[in-house]
C-alpha cells in the first residue's frame, strides 16, 4: 500500500512539474505543432460560429462573430503555455489588427511564395527572434479567403446592408475586394522562449 501511495505521489508531482517547465523546454518543432493546433481550433470555431450566425440571421447578424472569439481560444490572450495568437493582414478591417514590422515583412513574403506557386493552405513561417535580449518564438500561417468570407470581405458580393453596418463600425476598413484563393490575412503566434 505504501508503494502505491508513493507512486501516486510521484504521478502527482509529475503532473504539477511538467506544465511549469513546458514552455521553456519545448523544441521549436513542438512550438510549431502547438501553433498549428491553436490556429486550427480558432479557425474551426470562427468558421462554425460564422456559418451558424449567417444561417440564423444573414451576414449582418454575423458581423459581430468575426469580432468575438470562440472555442476557448481567445485572440490576444495567452494560453497555459504562454502562447498568444492573433490575426493580422496587409489590408485590415480593424486598425487594432494591423501588423507589426516583423508580421508585415512575413505577410509580404507569404504573398511572394504564393505567387511562386506554393499551396496557400500550408503557407507558414517561423523564426526565433530576439527583442531586448529576450528570445521570442514567432509563427505565422496564411488564412485563405473562402467562399463564406466574401459576404463581408469581397467586392460586389457584399450586400448593401452589410456594407452600411461595416461602414458604421469600421470607417477605415481596408479588408474588401478579396477573391476566393487570396490570402485574407494570417494567424500570428508569439511565445517567450526563456
Ligand atoms: C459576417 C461578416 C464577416 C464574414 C463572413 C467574415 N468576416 Fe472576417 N472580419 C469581419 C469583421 C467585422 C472583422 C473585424 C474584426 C475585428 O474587429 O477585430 C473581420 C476581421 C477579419 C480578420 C482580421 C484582420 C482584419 O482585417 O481586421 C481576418 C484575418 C478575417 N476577418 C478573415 C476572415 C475569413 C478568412 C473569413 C471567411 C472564413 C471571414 N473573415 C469572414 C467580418 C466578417
Amino acid at each position: 500500500m505504501k508503494t502505491s501511495a508513493a507512486v501516486r505521489g510521484v504521478a502527482l508531482l509529475t503532473v504539477v512539474v511538467i506544465p511549469l517547465n513546458a514552455a521553456a523546454d519545448q523544441s521549436v518543432e513542438q512550438r510549431v505543432a502547438q501553433s498549428r493546433a491553436t490556429a486550427q481550433s480558432l479557425m474551426q470555431a470562427l468558421k462554425s460560429e460564422l456559418q451558424g450566425a449567417m444561417q440564423a440571421g444573414g451576414p449582418v447578424n454575423a458581423v459581430a462573430v468575426c469580432q468575438t472569439r470562440a472555442g476557448g481560444i481567445t485572440e490576444g490572450q495567452a494560453t497555459a503555455d504562454g502562447l498568444r495568437i492573433r490575426r493580422t493582414s496587409l489590408k485590415v478591417r480593424n486598425p487594432a489588427n494591423a501588423p507589426d514590422a516583423w508580421e508585415e515583412s512575413v505577410l509580404r513574403r507569404l504573398e511572394i511564395r504564393k505567387v511562386a506557386g506554393e499551396d496557400i493552405k500550408t503557407l507558414e513561417y517561423h523564426e526565433v527572434t530576439e527583442v531586448d535580449g529576450n528570445k521570442i518564438f514567432r509563427w505565422m500561417k496564411a488564412i485563405p479567403t473562402a467562399e463564406v468570407c466574401l459576404a463581408c470581405h469581397g467586392g460586389d458580393s457584399v450586400a448593401p446592408d452589410v456594407e452600411a453596418e461595416l461602414a458604421a463600425l469600421y470607417p477605415q476598413d481596408q479588408a474588401r475586394g478579396f477573391a476566393v484563393g487570396d490570402i485574407r490575412g494570417a494567424f500570428s503566434v508569439k511565445q517567450a522562449v526563456d
